[in-house]
Protein backbone atom coordinates (compact mmCIF):
# COMPACT_ATOMS: atom_id res chain seq x y z
CA UNK A 1 0.00 0.00 0.00
CA UNK A 2 2.52 2.48 0.94
CA UNK A 3 4.47 1.46 -1.61
CA UNK A 4 1.70 2.35 -4.29
CA UNK A 5 1.42 5.73 -3.60
CA UNK A 6 5.00 6.92 -3.23
CA UNK A 7 5.64 5.89 -6.95
CA UNK A 8 8.67 3.60 -5.93
CA UNK A 9 8.61 0.09 -7.47
CA UNK A 10 10.21 -2.78 -5.02
CA UNK A 11 13.51 -1.91 -4.59
CA UNK A 12 13.29 1.19 -6.48
CA UNK A 13 15.48 3.81 -4.49
CA UNK A 14 14.50 7.51 -3.29
CA UNK A 15 15.70 9.98 -5.08
CA UNK A 16 14.95 8.78 -8.77
CA UNK A 17 13.20 10.95 -11.22
CA UNK A 18 9.85 11.50 -10.65
CA UNK A 19 9.76 9.66 -6.93
CA UNK A 20 7.04 11.54 -5.18
CA UNK A 21 9.31 11.22 -2.08
CA UNK A 22 11.91 13.54 -3.47
CA UNK A 23 8.73 15.91 -4.74
CA UNK A 24 7.50 16.11 -1.26
CA UNK A 25 10.61 17.87 0.39
CA UNK A 26 9.57 20.30 2.39
CA UNK A 27 11.28 23.80 3.16
CA UNK A 28 9.61 26.41 5.52
CA UNK A 29 9.05 29.90 3.81
CA UNK A 30 11.82 32.35 5.55
CA UNK A 31 9.58 35.02 6.65
CA UNK A 32 6.82 32.53 7.89
CA UNK A 33 10.00 31.38 9.59
CA UNK A 34 10.35 34.82 11.09
CA UNK A 35 7.18 35.20 11.93
CA UNK A 36 6.43 32.18 13.59
CA UNK A 37 9.87 32.90 16.21
CA UNK A 38 8.62 33.39 19.05
CA UNK A 39 5.68 30.62 18.60
CA UNK A 40 7.25 27.12 19.67
CA UNK A 41 5.98 23.70 20.29
CA UNK A 42 5.89 21.95 23.95
CA UNK A 43 5.84 18.69 25.03
CA UNK A 44 2.54 18.07 27.33
CA UNK A 45 4.54 14.78 28.88
CA UNK A 46 7.88 15.97 29.61
CA UNK A 47 7.93 20.00 28.83
CA UNK A 48 10.80 19.61 25.99
CA UNK A 49 10.56 22.69 23.93
CA UNK A 50 10.72 23.00 19.78
CA UNK A 51 11.00 25.27 16.98
CA UNK A 52 7.69 25.72 15.62
CA UNK A 53 9.29 25.21 12.21
CA UNK A 54 11.85 23.11 11.06
CA UNK A 55 12.48 21.41 7.94
CA UNK A 56 10.97 18.00 8.79
CA UNK A 57 7.69 18.88 10.36
CA UNK A 58 7.44 17.56 14.13
CA UNK A 59 4.59 16.20 15.44
CA UNK A 60 5.95 14.27 18.43
CA UNK A 61 8.16 14.90 20.83
CA UNK A 62 11.55 12.96 21.48
CA UNK A 63 9.83 11.33 24.20
CA UNK A 64 6.62 10.43 22.17
CA UNK A 65 4.71 12.92 23.97
CA UNK A 66 2.36 15.22 21.92
CA UNK A 67 2.96 18.66 21.24
CA UNK A 68 1.10 21.78 22.02
CA UNK A 69 1.73 25.51 20.37
CA UNK A 70 3.17 28.05 23.12
CA UNK A 71 2.41 31.61 21.31
CA UNK A 72 3.27 34.49 22.73
CA UNK A 73 0.71 37.26 22.92
CA UNK A 74 2.71 40.60 22.70
CA UNK A 75 1.28 42.62 20.30
CA UNK A 76 2.76 45.86 19.14
CA UNK A 77 -0.38 47.95 18.25
CA UNK A 78 -2.93 47.20 21.51
CA UNK A 79 -0.21 46.83 24.21
CA UNK A 80 3.78 46.14 24.46
CA UNK A 81 5.26 42.69 24.11
CA UNK A 82 4.42 40.53 26.75
CA UNK A 83 4.69 37.18 27.65
CA UNK A 84 2.71 34.58 28.85
CA UNK A 85 4.04 34.71 32.44
CA UNK A 86 3.81 38.69 32.08
CA UNK A 87 0.09 38.93 30.46
CA UNK A 88 -1.40 36.54 32.06
CA UNK A 89 -2.89 36.45 35.74
CA UNK A 90 0.03 38.43 37.84
CA UNK A 91 -0.76 41.69 35.71
CA UNK A 92 -4.55 41.45 37.32
CA UNK A 93 -4.37 45.79 37.16
CA UNK A 94 -4.03 45.92 33.41
CA UNK A 95 -5.72 42.80 32.36
CA UNK A 96 -9.43 44.03 31.84
CA UNK A 97 -8.34 46.55 29.62
CA UNK A 98 -6.07 43.98 27.98
CA UNK A 99 -9.14 41.80 27.22
CA UNK A 100 -11.41 44.80 26.21
CA UNK A 101 -8.89 45.46 24.00
CA UNK A 102 -8.96 41.96 22.54
CA UNK A 103 -12.90 42.20 22.52
CA UNK A 104 -12.93 45.24 20.21
CA UNK A 105 -10.30 44.29 17.97
CA UNK A 106 -12.32 41.23 16.90
CA UNK A 107 -16.17 42.46 17.42
CA UNK A 108 -14.85 45.35 14.95
CA UNK A 109 -13.66 42.44 12.22
CA UNK A 110 -17.04 40.44 12.67
CA UNK A 111 -19.36 43.80 12.45
CA UNK A 112 -18.15 44.44 8.88
CA UNK A 113 -17.31 41.45 6.85
CA UNK A 114 -17.37 41.63 2.93
CA UNK A 115 -20.59 40.38 1.28
CA UNK A 116 -20.55 40.70 -1.86
CA UNK A 117 -16.82 41.17 -3.02
CA UNK A 118 -13.65 40.05 -1.15
CA UNK A 119 -11.11 42.01 -2.81
CA UNK A 120 -8.00 42.05 0.13
CA UNK A 121 -6.41 39.36 2.30
CA UNK A 122 -7.30 41.55 5.62
CA UNK A 123 -11.05 41.13 4.60
CA UNK A 124 -10.79 37.36 3.71
CA UNK A 125 -9.06 36.77 6.98
CA UNK A 126 -11.99 38.82 8.29
CA UNK A 127 -14.37 36.76 7.02
CA UNK A 128 -13.23 33.50 8.42
CA UNK A 129 -15.23 32.75 11.73
CA UNK A 130 -11.04 31.73 12.40
CA UNK A 131 -8.66 33.74 11.13
CA UNK A 132 -10.99 36.74 12.49
CA UNK A 133 -8.75 35.57 15.82
CA UNK A 134 -5.57 35.24 13.48
CA UNK A 135 -3.09 36.33 16.50
CA UNK A 136 -4.56 33.73 19.24
CA UNK A 137 -4.31 31.23 15.96
CA UNK A 138 -1.09 31.35 14.97
CA UNK A 139 1.02 34.33 13.48
CA UNK A 140 1.78 32.93 9.84
CA UNK A 141 2.12 35.56 7.07
CA UNK A 142 -1.60 36.44 5.54
CA UNK A 143 -0.20 35.28 2.40
CA UNK A 144 -0.07 31.94 3.27
CA UNK A 145 -3.37 31.49 4.27
CA UNK A 146 -5.61 28.59 2.69
CA UNK A 147 -9.07 29.57 3.74
CA UNK A 148 -12.54 29.12 2.02
CA UNK A 149 -13.76 31.03 4.60
CA UNK A 150 -14.79 28.77 7.34
CA UNK A 151 -16.92 29.50 10.52
CA UNK A 152 -19.22 31.83 11.37
CA UNK A 153 -21.76 28.85 12.31
CA UNK A 154 -24.73 29.63 14.05
CA UNK A 155 -25.61 29.77 17.79
CA UNK A 156 -29.22 28.28 18.15
CA UNK A 157 -30.52 29.25 21.27
CA UNK A 158 -32.56 26.18 22.42
CA UNK A 159 -33.48 26.38 26.07
CA UNK A 160 -36.87 26.69 27.76
CA UNK A 161 -36.12 29.87 28.38
CA UNK A 162 -34.06 31.56 25.94
CA UNK A 163 -35.75 30.02 22.57
CA UNK A 164 -38.00 32.91 21.38
CA UNK A 165 -41.40 32.80 19.93
CA UNK A 166 -40.10 31.86 16.36
CA UNK A 167 -38.45 28.93 17.37
CA UNK A 168 -40.67 26.74 18.67
CA UNK A 169 -39.55 23.39 17.41
CA UNK A 170 -35.97 24.15 18.75
CA UNK A 171 -37.50 24.83 22.18
CA UNK A 172 -38.11 20.39 22.47
CA UNK A 173 -34.07 20.50 22.44
CA UNK A 174 -34.59 22.06 25.47
CA UNK A 175 -37.34 20.40 26.98
CA UNK A 176 -35.47 17.14 26.33
CA UNK A 177 -32.32 18.47 28.10
CA UNK A 178 -34.33 20.14 31.33
CA UNK A 179 -32.50 23.58 30.63
CA UNK A 180 -33.96 26.89 30.68
CA UNK A 181 -30.45 28.57 28.64
CA UNK A 182 -29.30 26.16 26.27
CA UNK A 183 -27.81 27.13 23.45
CA UNK A 184 -26.26 24.86 20.20
CA UNK A 185 -23.57 25.30 18.10
CA UNK A 186 -23.59 24.17 14.90
CA UNK A 187 -20.67 23.23 13.16
CA UNK A 188 -21.88 21.36 10.57
CA UNK A 189 -22.97 24.35 8.82
CA UNK A 190 -18.83 24.42 8.12
CA UNK A 191 -17.85 24.40 4.24
CA UNK A 192 -17.59 20.89 4.10
CA UNK A 193 -20.02 20.20 6.56
CA UNK A 194 -17.94 19.57 10.04
CA UNK A 195 -15.59 21.55 12.76
CA UNK A 196 -12.85 20.09 10.95
CA UNK A 197 -12.44 22.82 8.81
CA UNK A 198 -11.46 24.81 11.49
CA UNK A 199 -8.66 23.02 12.01
CA UNK A 200 -8.26 22.28 8.38
CA UNK A 201 -8.03 25.65 7.07
CA UNK A 202 -4.37 26.26 9.57
CA UNK A 203 -3.34 22.87 8.89
CA UNK A 204 -3.31 23.13 5.58
CA UNK A 205 -2.07 26.77 5.42
CA UNK A 206 0.99 25.58 7.63
CA UNK A 207 1.44 22.91 4.79
CA UNK A 208 1.76 25.62 2.17
CA UNK A 209 4.49 27.15 4.73
CA UNK A 210 6.46 24.14 4.70
CA UNK A 211 5.99 24.28 0.51
CA UNK A 212 4.29 20.76 1.51
CA UNK A 213 3.38 18.96 -1.76
CA UNK A 214 1.00 16.01 -0.42
CA UNK A 215 -0.99 16.10 2.59
CA UNK A 216 -2.71 13.30 4.40
CA UNK A 217 -4.26 12.23 7.51
CA UNK A 218 -6.68 9.01 8.97
CA UNK A 219 -10.79 9.90 9.39
CA UNK A 220 -13.56 8.28 10.14
CA UNK A 221 -15.14 10.66 7.01
CA UNK A 222 -15.08 14.14 7.85
CA UNK A 223 -11.53 14.74 8.22
CA UNK A 224 -10.87 13.22 4.88
CA UNK A 225 -13.76 15.60 3.42
CA UNK A 226 -12.30 18.50 4.87
CA UNK A 227 -8.45 18.08 3.87
CA UNK A 228 -9.50 17.05 0.35
CA UNK A 229 -11.29 20.43 -0.21
CA UNK A 230 -8.63 22.86 1.28
CA UNK A 231 -5.69 20.27 -0.07
CA UNK A 232 -7.41 21.27 -3.33
CA UNK A 233 -7.85 24.95 -3.12
CA UNK A 234 -4.31 24.65 -2.20
CA UNK A 235 -3.02 22.54 -5.24
CA UNK A 236 -1.98 19.82 -3.01
CA UNK A 237 -2.36 16.34 -3.31
CA UNK A 238 -4.48 14.57 -0.68
CA UNK A 239 -4.37 11.48 0.68
CA UNK A 240 -6.89 9.32 3.28
CA UNK A 241 -6.82 7.03 5.00
CA UNK A 242 -9.78 5.56 5.78
CA UNK A 243 -11.50 2.31 7.81
CA UNK A 244 -12.40 -0.11 4.83
CA UNK A 245 -15.96 0.06 4.60
CA UNK A 246 -16.78 2.23 7.97
CA UNK A 247 -16.89 5.75 5.92
CA UNK A 248 -20.13 7.23 5.24
CA UNK A 249 -21.01 7.23 1.89
CA UNK A 250 -21.64 10.95 1.20
CA UNK A 251 -18.49 11.85 2.86
CA UNK A 252 -15.86 9.50 0.38
CA UNK A 253 -18.25 10.87 -2.13
CA UNK A 254 -16.57 14.52 -1.03
CA UNK A 255 -13.56 13.48 -0.19
CA UNK A 256 -12.98 11.54 -4.41
CA UNK A 257 -15.07 14.60 -5.97
CA UNK A 258 -12.49 17.08 -4.27
CA UNK A 259 -9.92 14.91 -5.80
CA UNK A 260 -7.99 13.51 -3.18
CA UNK A 261 -6.96 9.87 -3.14
CA UNK A 262 -8.56 7.57 -0.92
CA UNK A 263 -6.63 4.36 1.06
CA UNK A 264 -8.80 1.94 2.93
CA UNK A 265 -7.16 0.48 5.74
CA UNK A 266 -8.29 -3.41 6.52
CA UNK A 267 -8.69 -2.24 10.26
CA UNK A 268 -10.35 0.22 12.22
CA UNK A 269 -9.90 4.23 12.59
CA UNK A 270 -7.36 3.54 15.05
CA UNK A 271 -5.28 1.51 12.63
CA UNK A 272 -5.03 3.77 9.93
CA UNK A 273 -4.77 6.48 12.52
CA UNK A 274 -1.15 4.66 13.60
CA UNK A 275 -0.18 3.51 9.99
CA UNK A 276 -0.72 7.71 8.65
CA UNK A 277 1.72 9.10 11.23
CA UNK A 278 4.35 6.34 10.65
CA UNK A 279 3.45 7.07 6.48
CA UNK A 280 3.84 10.65 6.67
CA UNK A 281 7.54 10.55 8.46
CA UNK A 282 8.46 7.99 6.04
CA UNK A 283 7.70 9.95 2.99
CA UNK A 284 7.61 13.36 4.30
CA UNK A 285 3.92 14.10 3.59
CA UNK A 286 2.39 16.72 5.97
CA UNK A 287 0.33 15.09 8.73
CA UNK A 288 -3.02 16.89 9.17
CA UNK A 289 -5.32 14.35 12.05
CA UNK A 290 -4.89 16.47 15.33
CA UNK A 291 -1.97 15.21 15.98
CA UNK A 292 -0.51 17.85 13.98
CA UNK A 293 -0.61 20.96 16.56
CA UNK A 294 -1.91 23.40 14.62
CA UNK A 295 -5.17 21.73 13.54
CA UNK A 296 -5.90 22.25 17.39
CA UNK A 297 -4.87 26.01 16.96
CA UNK A 298 -7.31 26.28 14.59
CA UNK A 299 -10.21 24.42 16.34
CA UNK A 300 -10.00 26.90 19.25
CA UNK A 301 -11.77 29.30 16.76
CA UNK A 302 -15.18 27.09 17.97
CA UNK A 303 -14.26 28.09 21.46
CA UNK A 304 -13.56 31.92 20.55
CA UNK A 305 -16.60 32.56 18.51
CA UNK A 306 -19.29 30.77 21.14
CA UNK A 307 -17.96 33.35 23.41
CA UNK A 308 -18.15 36.23 20.82
CA UNK A 309 -21.50 35.18 19.72
CA UNK A 310 -22.49 35.12 23.88
CA UNK A 311 -20.91 38.81 23.56
CA UNK A 312 -18.24 37.19 25.96
CA UNK A 313 -20.01 36.20 28.58
CA UNK A 314 -18.66 33.14 28.93
CA UNK A 315 -21.58 29.95 29.92
CA UNK A 316 -21.16 27.71 32.77
CA UNK A 317 -20.80 24.41 30.41
CA UNK A 318 -19.47 23.26 27.30
CA UNK A 319 -20.49 20.20 26.43
CA UNK A 320 -19.23 18.15 23.18
CA UNK A 321 -18.55 14.82 21.70
CA UNK A 322 -15.37 13.35 22.57
CA UNK A 323 -13.60 10.56 20.23
CA UNK A 324 -9.43 11.69 19.77
CA UNK A 325 -10.33 14.12 21.82
CA UNK A 326 -8.72 16.84 19.50
CA UNK A 327 -11.59 19.39 20.02
CA UNK A 328 -11.81 19.06 23.99
CA UNK A 329 -8.23 19.73 23.84
CA UNK A 330 -8.84 22.57 21.53
CA UNK A 331 -11.86 24.46 23.20
CA UNK A 332 -10.65 23.81 26.63
CA UNK A 333 -7.01 25.72 25.65
CA UNK A 334 -9.52 28.23 23.67
CA UNK A 335 -11.48 29.21 26.89
CA UNK A 336 -8.20 29.39 29.24
CA UNK A 337 -6.55 31.93 27.06
CA UNK A 338 -9.47 33.95 26.37
CA UNK A 339 -9.39 33.68 30.64
CA UNK A 340 -6.11 34.61 30.84
CA UNK A 341 -6.02 37.22 28.55
CA UNK A 342 -8.80 38.69 30.27
CA UNK A 343 -11.09 38.41 27.02
CA UNK A 344 -13.95 36.56 29.71
CA UNK A 345 -13.71 36.45 33.34
CA UNK A 346 -14.69 32.89 34.03
CA UNK A 347 -13.72 29.42 33.12
CA UNK A 348 -16.65 27.23 31.53
CA UNK A 349 -16.78 23.52 32.78
CA UNK A 350 -15.80 21.14 30.08
CA UNK A 351 -17.97 18.23 29.53
CA UNK A 352 -16.65 15.83 27.26
CA UNK A 353 -19.46 12.82 26.85
CA UNK A 354 -18.08 9.41 24.96
CA UNK A 355 -19.95 6.16 23.41
CA UNK A 356 -20.26 3.64 25.54
CA UNK A 357 -18.51 0.81 23.27
CA UNK A 358 -15.84 3.90 22.90
CA UNK A 359 -15.34 5.07 26.36
CA UNK A 360 -11.27 5.48 27.18
CA UNK A 361 -11.58 8.78 28.24
CA UNK A 362 -14.32 8.18 30.11
CA UNK A 363 -12.78 5.10 31.90
CA UNK A 364 -9.39 7.09 32.75
CA UNK A 365 -11.80 10.19 33.90
CA UNK A 366 -13.37 7.19 36.38
CA UNK A 367 -9.87 5.85 37.52
CA UNK A 368 -8.84 9.80 38.56
CA UNK A 369 -6.87 9.33 35.11
CA UNK A 370 -4.43 7.12 37.16
CA UNK A 371 -3.88 5.02 33.81
CA UNK A 372 -4.49 6.05 30.21
CA UNK A 373 -7.11 3.21 28.65
CA UNK A 374 -7.43 2.44 24.93
CA UNK A 375 -10.65 -0.09 24.34
CA UNK A 376 -11.70 -1.71 20.86
CA UNK A 377 -14.17 0.52 19.58
CA UNK A 378 -18.03 -0.15 18.81
CA UNK A 379 -20.63 2.34 18.39
CA UNK A 380 -22.99 3.82 16.06
CA UNK A 381 -21.87 6.89 15.82
CA UNK A 382 -19.10 5.99 13.51
CA UNK A 383 -17.40 9.73 14.13
CA UNK A 384 -16.47 8.90 17.49
CA UNK A 385 -15.64 5.41 17.38
CA UNK A 386 -12.39 5.65 18.64
CA UNK A 387 -10.40 3.38 20.89
CA UNK A 388 -7.31 5.14 21.55
CA UNK A 389 -7.46 9.11 21.27
CA UNK A 390 -4.14 10.82 20.24
CA UNK A 391 -4.91 13.83 22.03
CA UNK A 392 -5.34 11.99 25.85
CA UNK A 393 -2.93 14.39 27.31
CA UNK A 394 -3.59 17.68 26.12
CA UNK A 395 -7.47 16.48 26.76
CA UNK A 396 -7.24 15.38 30.46
CA UNK A 397 -5.47 18.84 31.20
CA UNK A 398 -9.09 20.70 30.05
CA UNK A 399 -11.20 18.46 32.15
CA UNK A 400 -8.95 18.67 34.86
CA UNK A 401 -8.17 22.33 35.17
CA UNK A 402 -11.34 23.58 33.66
CA UNK A 403 -13.06 21.41 37.09
CA UNK A 404 -15.24 19.12 33.91
CA UNK A 405 -16.46 16.16 33.62
CA UNK A 406 -16.49 13.10 30.86
CA UNK A 407 -19.82 11.26 30.56
CA UNK A 408 -20.46 7.95 28.47
CA UNK A 409 -23.72 7.37 26.87
CA UNK A 410 -25.26 4.67 25.43
CA UNK A 411 -26.00 4.14 21.46
CA UNK A 412 -29.82 3.96 22.20
CA UNK A 413 -29.35 7.19 24.37
CA UNK A 414 -27.85 9.25 21.18
CA UNK A 415 -29.89 8.31 18.62
CA UNK A 416 -32.68 8.85 20.77
CA UNK A 417 -31.00 12.42 21.04
CA UNK A 418 -30.32 12.57 17.90
CA UNK A 419 -34.23 12.09 16.60
CA UNK A 420 -35.11 15.25 18.73
CA UNK A 421 -32.81 17.49 17.36
CA UNK A 422 -33.52 16.30 14.06
CA UNK A 423 -37.35 16.60 14.47
CA UNK A 424 -36.56 20.32 15.55
CA UNK A 425 -35.30 21.33 12.21
CA UNK A 426 -31.73 21.22 12.80
CA UNK A 427 -30.31 18.15 12.59
CA UNK A 428 -27.00 16.40 12.45
CA UNK A 429 -24.89 13.56 13.00
CA UNK A 430 -25.25 10.69 15.10
CA UNK A 431 -21.89 11.47 17.32
CA UNK A 432 -22.83 15.31 17.43
CA UNK A 433 -26.11 13.93 19.59
CA UNK A 434 -23.89 12.50 22.10
CA UNK A 435 -23.96 16.39 23.03
CA UNK A 436 -27.53 16.29 23.64
CA UNK A 437 -27.62 13.11 25.04
CA UNK A 438 -24.81 14.04 27.63
CA UNK A 439 -26.47 16.97 28.62
CA UNK A 440 -29.58 15.31 29.56
CA UNK A 441 -27.77 12.32 31.58
CA UNK A 442 -25.53 15.21 33.15
CA UNK A 443 -29.05 17.05 33.93
CA UNK A 444 -30.94 14.24 35.65
CA UNK A 445 -28.07 13.37 37.88
CA UNK A 446 -27.45 16.89 39.12
CA UNK A 447 -24.16 18.10 37.34
CA UNK A 448 -25.53 20.87 35.27
CA UNK A 449 -28.34 22.54 37.34
CA UNK A 450 -31.29 23.38 35.00
CA UNK A 451 -30.75 27.25 35.63
CA UNK A 452 -27.05 27.43 34.55
CA UNK A 453 -25.67 28.65 31.02
CA UNK A 454 -25.01 25.30 28.70
CA UNK A 455 -23.33 25.22 25.38
CA UNK A 456 -23.54 21.87 23.31
CA UNK A 457 -21.84 21.60 20.46
CA UNK A 458 -22.76 19.66 17.55
CA UNK A 459 -19.63 18.66 15.49
CA UNK A 460 -21.57 17.77 11.95
CA UNK A 461 -24.13 17.47 9.51
CA UNK A 462 -27.34 15.55 9.26
CA UNK A 463 -26.33 14.27 6.02
CA UNK A 464 -23.28 12.19 7.17
CA UNK A 465 -24.15 8.65 8.44
CA UNK A 466 -27.75 9.11 6.83
CA UNK A 467 -28.39 5.64 7.24
CA UNK A 468 -28.23 6.01 11.11
CA UNK A 469 -31.29 7.10 12.83
CA UNK A 470 -33.46 8.30 10.07
CA UNK A 471 -36.89 6.80 9.22
CA UNK A 472 -35.57 4.75 5.97
CA UNK A 473 -39.20 2.89 5.50
CA UNK A 474 -40.66 4.28 2.11
CA UNK A 475 -38.54 7.77 1.04
CA UNK A 476 -42.21 9.27 1.05
CA UNK A 477 -45.40 7.56 -0.02
CA UNK A 478 -45.91 7.62 -3.88
CA UNK A 479 -49.43 8.38 -5.00
CA UNK A 480 -51.06 9.25 -7.64
CA UNK A 481 -51.61 13.01 -8.97
CA UNK A 482 -55.18 13.75 -7.92
CA UNK A 483 -56.31 15.59 -4.82
CA UNK A 484 -58.56 12.47 -3.99
CA UNK A 485 -55.16 10.55 -3.14
CA UNK A 486 -53.62 13.26 -1.56
CA UNK A 487 -56.46 13.69 1.19
CA UNK A 488 -56.76 10.03 1.67
CA UNK A 489 -52.42 9.98 3.03
CA UNK A 490 -53.35 12.86 4.87
CA UNK A 491 -56.72 11.76 6.49
CA UNK A 492 -54.53 8.46 7.34
CA UNK A 493 -51.44 10.29 8.67
CA UNK A 494 -53.72 12.43 10.87
CA UNK A 495 -55.44 9.24 12.14
N1 LIG B 1 -17.79 14.73 15.92
C1 LIG B 1 -17.56 14.58 14.61
C2 LIG B 1 -18.64 14.91 13.65
C3 LIG B 1 -16.30 14.11 14.16
O1 LIG B 1 -16.10 13.97 12.86
C4 LIG B 1 -15.31 13.77 15.11
C5 LIG B 1 -14.03 13.25 14.68
C6 LIG B 1 -15.62 13.96 16.46
C7 LIG B 1 -16.86 14.44 16.84
C8 LIG B 1 -14.63 13.67 17.52
O2 LIG B 1 -13.79 14.77 17.70
O3 LIG B 1 -11.68 13.53 17.69
O4 LIG B 1 -11.75 15.93 18.29
O5 LIG B 1 -12.68 14.22 19.82
N2 LIG B 1 -13.86 12.78 13.54
C9 LIG B 1 -12.58 12.34 13.02
C10 LIG B 1 -12.64 12.21 11.51
C11 LIG B 1 -12.04 11.17 13.68
O6 LIG B 1 -11.85 11.47 10.95
O7 LIG B 1 -13.43 12.90 10.87
P1 LIG B 1 -12.38 14.60 18.42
Amino acid sequence: MVTNFTGLQPGQEAGEENNLVQQMQMVPALDAVQALASTTLHCVECQTMYPALEPVPRYRCDCDGVLDVETNFGDANLHEPQTRETTFFDDVDTLPSIGASWRQRFDERASSPPIWSISTDTNLLDASGVWRYRELIVPVPEKYVISRPEGNTTLYPVGMENCGMGRIGHRQIGVYAGLDRFFLKHEGENPTGSFKDRGMTVGVTMAHVMGAKAVACASTGNTSASLASYAAQAGMRGIVFLPAGNVAGGKLAQTLAYGATAVQIEGDFDDAMHLVEHVCNELGIYLLNSLNPFRVEGQKAIGFEILQQLDWQAPDWLVLPAGNLGNTSAIGKAFRQAYQLGIINSMPRIASIQAEGANPFYRSFMGKFAERHSVHAETVASAIKIGNPVSYTRARRVIEESDGIVASVSDAQILSAKAVIDRSGIGCEPASAATLAGIRQLVERGVIKHDERVVGVLTGTLLKDSKTGIPQDSGGIVVKPTIDAVRSILEAIEA
